[in-house]
């Protein structure tokens, strides 16, 4: 043991190798208002950069999404998300009533090793699953084709909205030959085989299905963000503020949904106050350089960055931790979720008789109490820090736009999971915004972050219902086929929804 510091609270007891290494990993990963400030407005640059040049850092997406729902869509649809751990797919109907929708849905396991397999794999398994769907809720109908919004959440080039070249695999999926082309083919042709009839009608980001989702029943709704395995944002520009498609002369004031894919932000590492664990996540990643900004904060990373730090503790000569116990498990990379960091943020108790446990259960590792506490400041100070830099990128998005009021639609593990995330978003916001005392505290803000509706089912399934709706007024920029859909449209009307 070392020598004793007296501090007040309940790191008292806290020896000085382990209370020196607080104070560094404070100075490491607390971010303070000026840097806030610093990371917003560059990353307000960077959009900017994204609207007007092809194959910038933040590629600003354009994706052809070019309305707002106004509440008064109606019919069946069906909805696909490919998200990191499952497979869902559901069937809306959006009814009569104004804002208002029934949702029947199923979900499948993505298995872990499609993550890494091959295209083919990959295609075959979405689609048996749509099939399978679809087998069981409308055997023995006579179906010509049902519209589909297909949630696939990755950064894509569309050229037209049933389209989309993956630009990268991000969030730790790794398959070959599927980045630099169009995954719409493979995957009609994968449900072609199998005789499933379906039109996909709109490739859709998860952070648009949410920004669309959630403003289906709220007009203030500007922005969808993710806050989950990856973090992204979408908003809706107008087409004459993006410089990129000015070759196309596109109504200037026709609006446009743009998935920013701002993971990507500051790979060029200018602002990003990154640590040495932070170094290490992004070089022993299946794409190192890429997703810098996602990979300090987005949900896949969080107990990685945790991991990596307690690791470095225990190999630190400096730093006395875990001494004499087997840390075996703690050397498994990912092992770790967000969800292990929540649990110790919420541990209630004055002991941190839960961490022990979560410790001793999950790692075999007993703890002392000022390791405890070392363990509990540093989940703070990692879940702190994701919030607080995540503010940044909606703040960019308002600044950009000059919106001092605003709802911003929400969703992902970590905004709905992770102890405390809304409320440091929020004063983050108030700092990096300069709010008055009373604001930042989420409810009332001028800037307020809510939680979405379903954007990856209900969002896509209004995305879809929106493009049909613009195929059959003649509005068709960004539409392939319009008498596709426009078939497509009709044989959806003729569609009864399945019964629960
Ligand atoms: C992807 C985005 C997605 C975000 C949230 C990122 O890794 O590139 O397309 O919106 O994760 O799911």
């Amino acid at each position: 043991m070392g020598e004793i510091t007296c501090v007040s609270g309940s790191m008292a007891d806290v020896p000085k190798d382990l209370l020196d290494q607080i104070n560094r990993l404070e100075e490491l990963f607390v971010v303070d208002t000026a840097k806030l400030k610093e990371v917003t407005n560059q990353f307000v640059s960077e959009l900017e950069r994204g609207l007007r040049e092809e194959n910038s850092t933040i590629p600003m997406n354009p994706t052809w999404c070019m309305a707002f729902p106004d509440g008064n869509e109606t019919g069946t649809f069906l909805a696909l998300d490919m998200g990191g751990t499952n497979l869902r797919v559901c069937e809306v109907t959006l009814t009569e009533e104004k804002g208002e929708f029934d949702i029947i849905q199923s979900k499948y396991r993505m298995p872990e090793e499609l993550k890494t397999g091959t295209a083919d794999e990959l295609w075959g398994y979405v689609a048996d699953c749509l099939q399978q769907f679809i087998e069981y809720h409308h055997a023995d109908e006579e179906i010509e084709q049902l519209p589909l919004g297909f949630t696939f959440s990755y950064p894509a080039t569309q050229n037209y909205i049933d389209h989309g070249i993956l630009q990268r695999w991000t969030k730790g999926f790794d398959i070959d030959g599927v980045e630099g082309k169009d995954v719409v083919p493979p995957f009609e042709a994968a449900l072609t085989e199998r005789g499933v009839p379906i039109k996909l009608t709109a490739l859709v980001n998860d952070t648009t299905g949410t920004m669309i989702a959630s403003a289906y029943t709220d007009t203030q709704m500007k922005i969808g963000c993710i806050f989950g395995t990856g973090c992204n944002a979408a908003y809706m520009e107008n087409c004459g503020s993006i410089p990129k498609l000015a070759h196309m002369n596109l109504d200037p004031d026709l609006p446009m949904a743009i998935n920013c894919e701002y993971g990507a932000f500051d790979n060029e590492h200018k602002v990003l106050p990154r640590t040495p664990y932070d170094i290490i996540i992004d070089k022993e990643s299946p794409r190192p350089g890429q997703q810098s900004f996602e990979k300090m904060i987005a949900g896949l990373y969080l107990g990685e960055i945790f991991r990596l730090v307690l690791l470095d503790l225990h190999q630190n000569p400096d730093c006395n931790i875990f001494e004499g116990q087997d840390i075996g498990k703690l050397k498994k990379a990912y092992s770790l979720d967000a969800g292990f960091l929540a649990a110790i943020e919420e541990d209630p108790f004055e002991n941190l008789s839960e961490t022990h446990d979560l410790f001793q259960n999950s790692l075999s590792i007993v703890c002392t109490k000022p390791e405890l506490e070392l363990i509990r400041k540093l989940a703070e100070l990692i879940g702190t820090r994701a919030a607080r830099l995540s503010a940044c990128g909606v703040a960019a998005i308002c600044k950009k736009k000059g919106w001092q009021t605003c709802h911003v639609g929400a969703d992902g593990s970590v905004f709905n999971k992770y102890p405390h995330f809304k409320l440091r978003g929020a004063q983050a916001l108030k700092e990096i915004l300069d709010w008055p005392k009373n604001k930042g505290k989420g409810k009332g803000d001028p800037i307020e972050i809510l939680p979405s509706e379903d954007g990856s089912g209900v969002g896509a399934a209004l995305i879809a219902a929106l493009t049909l709706k613009r195929a059959e007024q003649g509005q068709v920029a960004g539409i392939r086929d319009p008498e596709a859909m426009i078939r497509a449209a009709q044989s959806a009307k003729k569609f009864k929804p399945a019964l629960e």
